[in-house]
């Protein structure tokens, strides 16, 4: 266990669709600064899990709790403004805009009073609008994008499209970045690449949770990895300890996987 202080806790969460129990009872503290993975085949309830956290999906038991506010009921929205960001399992980037307009609004969503400034054209807004443009270039040469600034977001590669949403995101200035699958469809140069620019987001001091089926990555980056099966947590610990943890070979990893890293 990291001796940093604990940044979110989940206390006994569980997330139901009508009868069905996606998460059930799920207890996890994610300390500041802390890389922690969520893994487990389909339907374990990861992606519930992050949808919980940020406000999508209402909790019908237990408390979510960040850097000491409680989060259960707040909307989405309010939840990125105290610095929880995430990124969506498909693909969300605006398409019909160019990269560089993708994160402008991602800069925009930081702030309503700029917004208001926008819609009612102060003299303040122009200057604004460059200062917002270097940062934005900031953001596409740290993932490597600065190149496709004036593209559409629709041409891009697919895993470009997906580096540009979490740059999109980072717009947004976390504190605690949740990533859902942000290498699935990356190409391996393009997953490799992404592994550097999370350790450089690390490093940034910024807390992550991150689901994933890439186990290289995985195993690669985290502090800790959390195993879900069927809504419930059934390992928690270093990642050497859950590649050997029988439960999760056998909910997850396979018997290949664990004589192939065990
Ligand atoms: N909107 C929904 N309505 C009804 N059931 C849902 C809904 N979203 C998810 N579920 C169900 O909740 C359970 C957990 O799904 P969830 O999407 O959280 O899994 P996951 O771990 O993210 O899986 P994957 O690795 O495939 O993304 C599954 O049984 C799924 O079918
Ligand atoms: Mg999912």
């Amino acid at each position: 266990m990291s001796a940093a202080p604990i940044a979110l806790r989940v206390q006994g969460l569980s997330v139901r669709f009508g009868g069905l129990v996606a998460i059930e009872d799920m207890t996890l503290d994610v300390c500041e600064g802390e890389v922690v993975s969520l893994i487990g085949p389909n339907g374990a309830g990861k992606t519930s899990a992050f949808n919980a956290i940020t406000g999508y999906l209402p909790a019908a038991r237990g408390e979510i709790v960040y850097r000491g506010r409680r989060l259960n009921g707040l909307k989405p929205n309010r939840i990125a403004q105290l610095g929880i960001v995430r990124t969506f399992q498909k693909t969300s980037v605006f398409g019909g805009r160019s990269v560089l307009q993708n994160i402008l609004m991602g800069l925009h969503l930081r702030s309503r009073q700029r917004m208001f400034a926008i819609m009612l054209a102060l003299p303040s807004v122009a200057r604004d609008e460059r200062a917002l443009e270097s940062e934005a270039q900031r953001i596409l040469d740290f993932v490597g994008l600065a190149a496709r600034a004036a593209e559409l977001a629709a041409a891009l590669p697919y895993g470009e499209q997906r580096l540009l949403e979490i740059a999109i995101a980072l717009a947004a200035k976390p504190t605690l970045l949740l990533l859902d699958e942000p290498v699935s469809g990356m190409n391996p140069a393009e997953t490799a690449m992404f592994m550097r620019k999370l350790a450089q987001i690390r490093a940034l001091g910024i807390t992550v949770l991150l689901v994933e089926h890439d186990m290289k990555m995985v195993m690669g980056v985290s502090d800790r990895v959390v195993c879900l099966n069927q809504g419930k947590i059934i390992a928690d610990g270093p990642p050497e300890g859950i590649q050997r943890n029988p439960d999760v070979i056998r909910a997850y990893l396979g018997e290949r996987y664990a004589r192939a890293h065990g």
